[in-house]
């Protein structure tokens, strides 16, 4: 077996057991992976690229790890406490290697800074502020670098102050009116400030879809598009032989994504839908309008712990699961992209009212009730194989720094029809 089928298999085990809550074995299975990359280490040695890597995937095996014994044991454990050292000292030396590694993204070695502060801040290790402040000067684009350094110190430090002021100088649009009553222009002025992460995954889906499913062209359906950032920075990446639908239950949403759909190379349409009601029968007023089998692909973005009707309601996210089964073809994708509620970022962002201070109350308090009502890994998994999926993986939006601090990602497959 060569070593890429081996990690792949040692970390779908892993996978597998966390999905049944197997606390024990789930330890097991990241003990083995942890074996596994000591031992590439040692046969890699010399050989930065891959080294950084193995570093990188140690310190993300630990911080799983830290969190297991977290759940088990309670905060403050002292396995808990060993390994999210070991997760830093792995970050650590992946940021040592990633020193010679040319053609390293800037973004990358932003996110081993992002995570060492994060997990200093959070587990009280070390020093976050220095992380964060190096991680801020490799990429000083990034909201959501802001957002991560603002939860540093208390708010009269000289950290925050400036912090604070590079984060309203990016978002001063949104202090504007000085309220956040209304989410719509919120919403608006996020999206549009924050378009290029959006931008992010756009390329690498449009690899999935033509390496892994083979599509050249067809229709692809974004489920909950909003303002619709997720679909324009797909139908920018698409050839001119795919078409767009966006997909969401809010005329008003619809009618910002139409406003901002202007000269692309593909054609888009836009679509409204019901709100499940899981009281209701499937397929009556529940029903998506698209007929059987007729979506070649599907994604979904920061939707999905919408789809009970704001509450974490399985048997309405199931409904729309089972619609959105029925209407792609068969050997069909979906991948959807939601809130992580384990995501180190997340955490921090509940934590520290982040978004109290970027965009107000009614943003901050939105976004705890989103979180409180997203799943977790194992949950979608669940409900996935119960509405028919039967090939699934959930997997952390990497590489799409820094979507992966806070998003994980479900990708799911729908069974070919038997031929013949
Ligand atoms: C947080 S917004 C995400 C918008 C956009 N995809 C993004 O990433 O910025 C969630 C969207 O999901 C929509 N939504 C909620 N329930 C839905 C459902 N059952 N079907 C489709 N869209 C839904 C909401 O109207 C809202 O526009």
């Amino acid at each position: 077996m060569n070593l890429l089928a081996k990690e792949d298999q040692l970390v779908k085990n892993a996978a597998l057991h966390l999905e049944k809550s197997e606390n024990k074995l789930v330890i097991d299975a990241y003990n083995e992976l942890l074996k596994f990359y000591a031992e590439m280490i040692k046969q890699n040695e010399g050989n930065f690229d891959k080294l950084h890597r193995f570093f990188y995937k140690i310190g993300q095996v630990q911080e799983e790890l830290g969190h297991r014994y977290q759940r088990m044991e309670g905060e403050g454990s002292l396995r808990q406490k060993e390994h999210f050292s070991e997760a830093v000292r792995a970050y650590l030396d992946a940021l040592k290697m990633s020193q010679h590694c040319e053609g390293l993204s800037q973004a990358r070695r932003a996110e081993y800074h992002l995570r060492l502060g994060a997990l200093f801040y959070l587990h009280n290790l070390g020093n976050p502020e220095k992380h964060f402040k190096l991680a801020m000067e490799l990429s000083q684009e990034s909201v959501f670098y802001l957002v991560g350094l603002i939860s540093v110190k208390k708010e009269s430090s000289r950290m925050s102050e400036y912090i604070l002021k590079e984060a309203s100088a990016f978002s001063s649009d949104i202090h504007e009116d000085g309220s956040m009553e209304t989410p719509i222009p919120y919403l608006k002025n996020v999206v549009e400030t924050t378009d290029f992460i959006y931008a992010l995954p756009a390329k690498g889906i449009y690899r999935l879809l033509r390496d892994k499913y083979g599509l050249e062209g067809g229709k692809i359906l974004d489920v909950g598009t909003g303002p619709g950032p997720f679909a324009l920075a797909l139908a920018k990446n698409l050839p001119a032989s795919f078409r767009m639908i966006a997909y969401d239950v809010s005329e008003k949403m619809l009618a910002l994504a139409r406003g901002r759909a202007d000269g692309l190379r593909i054609k888009m349409d836009f679509s409204l839908g019901p709100i499940i009601d899981p009281g209701a029968p499937l397929g009556e007023k529940n029903a998506l309008p698209f007929e059987d089998g007729s979506i070649d692909f599907i994604v979904s973005h920061g939707s999905m712990h919408h789809w009970g009707g704001g509450n974490s309601n399985p048997a309405a996210v199931a409904m729309m699961l089972k619609e959105l089964h029925r209407i792609l073809k068969p050997g069909g994708g979906m991948l959807i992209y939601d809130i992580n509620p384990r995501g180190i970022l997340t955490k921090l962002m509940v934590r520290f009212h982040l978004l109290r201070k970027l965009g107000g109350e009614y943003q901050d308090k939105a976004f705890a009730h989103s979180v409180e009502h997203s799943f977790k890994r194992e949950e979608i998994v669940q409900l996935a194989k119960q509405c028919g999926f039967n090939e699934y993986q959930v997997y952390f939006a990497k590489p799409l720094f820094p979507i992966g601090l806070s998003f994980h990602v479900l990708e799911v497959k729908k069974k070919n029809e038997r031929i013949g």
